[in-house]
């Protein structure tokens, strides 16, 4: 029973939709343990594409069990959505591929509406959030305020604490933000309606854990966004306001760390960054423009154009610390394929000094310059390599450095957007 974490190493958008897709397939149990609707994987069903927010691209995997842990905030209007999409396209769902912790807090209305209003009221300051409302449910839940999972299945008790929170969520956006109130009975109504058809996928997730253990099965912890978005160890305050670290997949999901087995850190052949904060590696230049177009470098929850830079192999450092990464998988490498020159930065330049480590204050990170190795490009089509051997030697000579910069071994590098166009040196659930 090895279970696998699967973490972002950079700023969200490595790609770990399509590591979690390939690791499923040895994998009896999918789960999600932080962030929420946020995150957004690009699932390809029958020919068509559709995106997903909240339910794991696990999935897609017939006979899969897919779960949405404690840790996530769950917007019950996308999950719906979600379930009703891939039930179109011929994906099922029901409560024995889904699971819905009745521990996880639900975004409400308000919640979204403050998100907007505040970034709207700090104008040039503001984080650049995705607008989910993700930020103030999280308030909500450390403020022991929130409404979680369980409370959809109480009516009686679902519409007291909405009442309570309305009188001050009303006074917030009124008095200070300057939008509009939200009326009691409009949530409650909508809200039980949803309620209705989420009650049979709300449960306690232990019961799907003690079955996974009993037949030994294989686990795998879905993370979202990135280590540097995280809201105690990224760029604070440009970050997300869950712990996307490989930790939290203890708390978001319920278990103990002795149950996770492998840390698997995806890393981006190169760096992308939503939303606003320092980006020491950041091309605003032609090359920068290429990377954006060659890899489609949009946001998939909100169609942003995602800022694009060399490969920042301190934060990638930073990352194996802070996760305790066993391996890594590079994602996007082709991307890079036709370029003359490459470069990865391997140390930080602060005030004349060299350093290997993000600093903590945003105003010194700021001020960090890139200390860049640069390595030849090559520009043959690597899509078709199945083995490390049938790479061109610049390419391996990439990933070597990759390595050596981190300290940590390659488990998967991905060639290309297709399941099939990867190269696996070693299964992380050592299969
Ligand atoms: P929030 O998570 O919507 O509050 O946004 C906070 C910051 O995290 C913003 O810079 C977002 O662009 C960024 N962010 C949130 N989710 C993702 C993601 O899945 N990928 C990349 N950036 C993200």
């Amino acid at each position: 029973m090895p279970n696998t974490v699967v973490v972002g190493t950079q700023w969200g958008d490595e790609g770990k939709g399509k590591v979690v897709d390939l690791l499923t397939a040895n994998a009896q149990l999918v789960v999600r343990f932080q962030g929420g609707a946020n995150a957004g994987h690009t699932l390809v069903v029958g020919g068509k594409q559709f995106i997903c927010h909240l339910i794991p691209s696990g999935i897609l995997h017939s006979g899969k069990k897919c779960a949405i842990g404690n840790g996530v905030v769950v917007d019950p209007e996308v999950l719906l959505k979600e379930m009703d999409a891939l039930g179109k396209a011929g994906i099922g769902i029901d409560p024995d591929r889904l699971t819905l912790s009745e521990k996880a807090h639900v975004i409400m209305p308000y919640h979204k509406a403050i998100d907007q209003a505040r970034e709207a009221l700090k104008g040039k300051d503001m984080i650049g959030t995705t607008g989910r409302g993700i930020g103030p449910c999280y308030e909500d839940k450390v403020g022991r305020m929130g409404i979680r999972a369980v409370d959809l299945t109480e009516p009686a008790i679902f519409r007291r604490k909405v009442e309570v929170n309305l009188k001050e969520k009303n006074h917030y956006l009124v008095n200070y933000l300057g939008a509009k109130p939200f009326d009691l009975e409009t949530i409650v109504a909508e809200y039980l309606r949803m309620a209705e058809r989420l009650k049979p996928y709300i449960d306690d997730l232990s019961n799907d854990f003690e079955r996974i253990r009993r037949d030994k099965g294989n686990i795998l912890f879905e993370g979202a966004q990135g280590t540097h978005l995280d809201v105690d160890h990224g760029t604070y305050p440009y970050v997300t306001s869950s712990n996307p670290v490989s930790g939290t997949a203890c708390s978001g999901a319920g278990v103990g760390p002795h149950e996770l087995h492998h840390i698997l850190g995806i890393v981006k052949a190169y760096t992308t960054r939503v939303g606003a904060g320092p980006f020491v590696t950041e091309l605003n230049d032609a090359t920068g423009e290429y990377i954006q177009q060659k890899g489609r470098e949009f946001g998939a929850t909100t169609g942003r154009k995602r800022r694009c830079g060399w490969l920042d192999l301190v934060a990638v450092g930073d990352a194996a610390r802070l996760n305790g990464l066993d391996s890594l998988a590079i994602t996007k490498l082709d991307v890079l394929t036709g370029l003359d020159t490459l470069r990865i930065c391997v140390g930080y330049e602060l005030d004349g000094q060299v350093i290997n480590r993000r600093p903590a204050s945003l105003d010194k990170f700021g001020r960090c310059l890139p200390v860049y190795r640069n390595l030849p490009g090559w520009k043959e089509d690597i899509s078709g390599a199945r083995d490390l051997g049938k790479l061109p030697v610049q390419t391996r000579t990439y990933l070597d450095a990759i390595e050596e910069v981190t300290g940590v071994p390659l488990s998967i590098v991905s060639v290309g957007a297709g399941r099939e166009e990867t190269i696996v040196l070693k299964d992380p659930f050592g299969c």
